[in-house]
């Protein structure tokens, strides 16, 4: 098939693209390189590469050409960086996805992969493992554009027939990511026995899903007809300071766990708990992420920082 990965350049993305240029798919990225290259130089050569912008309609339209599947992963994000820029967060997702819907029509693409987030939970259920049947309680920018997305898209379905999923992705992380997110960055810290900083008590939970089994999800789902809102998770709960200890005990580090007062501006991010249910990618897939925490916190160490 041919494929086009919108943020195709990013974490997931890239390694996403990795996985379908290896399986003989034929696929077309298209990113602004905000956050700069994460293909590795086998994978972008392989691919056909297009730098631009999803909020641009005619470079969306090109760049779908022919295509069979859009996934658009391409978004602002990081804790820190929406907080600072909610409006050009909501600006790439809304209009970003209203160019990939648009396009998918003129080039009758038929399917579109729409990563959404575990952040649209919020604050809500903290008594319970979130399904997709649980009310959402989006409250930020990024959060509530993301359902946006989600209800804008099932729309399209409705109404004209498109294939859509939306990809409820539970903290996902992996080698290749950068230090806007937890896990890279207390591998840092560790790395450089510097202070491991942990905002708030610690005791808040959070679902961590291995890059290679959200990949797994992502290409069996791609098979999928239909309007879909899927959790990818692991179904299991770790605390903030659980994942710095982890993270100290595999790299030997001598660092500290430092426990700091969340700034303000993160408040609506700072959710207590946060675990998922994949019990409905399990039943439509014969699948669900299955590598624990520990594991694949010991596969990134052994791929980037043993010797
Ligand atoms: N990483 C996670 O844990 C996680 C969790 C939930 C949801 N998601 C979602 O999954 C998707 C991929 O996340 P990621 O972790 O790979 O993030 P990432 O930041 O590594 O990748 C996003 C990519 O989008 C590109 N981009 C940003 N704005 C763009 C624009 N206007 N036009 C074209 N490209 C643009 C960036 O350059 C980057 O390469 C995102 O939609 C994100 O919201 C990720």
């Amino acid at each position: 098939m041919k494929i086009l990965i919108t943020g195709g350049a990013g974490f997931i993305g890239s390694n996403l693209a990795k996985r379908l240029v290896n399986d003989g798919h034929s696929i077309v990225v298209l990113d602004s390189l905000l956050r700069g290259n994460k293909l590795d130089k086998i994978t972008y050569s392989k691919v056909e590469f297009i730098k631009g912008d999803t909020r641009d309609l005619d470079v969306v339209i090109s760049a779908s050409k022919n295509c069979d599947i859009i996934f658009h992963f391409a978004a602002v994000l990081g804790v820190d960086i929406v907080a600072d820029n909610p409006v050009e967060t909501m600006d790439v997702e809304v209009i970003g996805t209203r160019n990939v819907v648009e396009a998918a029509f003129i080039n009758n693409v038929k399917k579109i992969m729409y990563a959404s987030t575990s952040g649209i939970y919020g604050h809500s259920a903290f008594e319970s493992v979130l399904t997709e049947e649980v009310l959402v309680d989006p409250r930020t920018s990024y959060a509530m554009a993301k359902r946006y997305n989600e209800i804008y898209l099932a729309s399209h379905h409705q109404e004209k027939g498109l294939n859509v999923t939306s990809l409820r992705f539970f903290n996902v992380y992996g080698g290749n990511q950068d230090t806007r997110m937890v896990v890279p960055l207390f591998f840092e810290q560790a790395m450089e026995n510097s202070a491991i900083t942990v905002f708030g008590s610690g005791n808040q939970t959070r679902d961590f899903t291995y890059i290679d089994d959200t990949v797994e999800a992502c290409v069996r789902l791609m098979n999928i007809n239909g309007c879909h809102i899927i959790n990818i998770a692991n179904e299991a709960e770790w605390t903030i300071t659980e994942l710095s200890k982890q993270i100290k005990e595999i790299t030997q580090s001598k660092s500290e766990i430092v426990y700091l007062e969340a700034p303000k501006k993160r408040y609506d991010y700072e959710v207590e708990r946060r675990v998922g249910s994949s019990e409905k990618l399990l039943s439509l897939t014969n699948y669900k992420p299955a590598t624990s925490l520990p594991e694949g916190l010991k596969l990134i160490f052994d791929q980037n920082y043993s010797n």
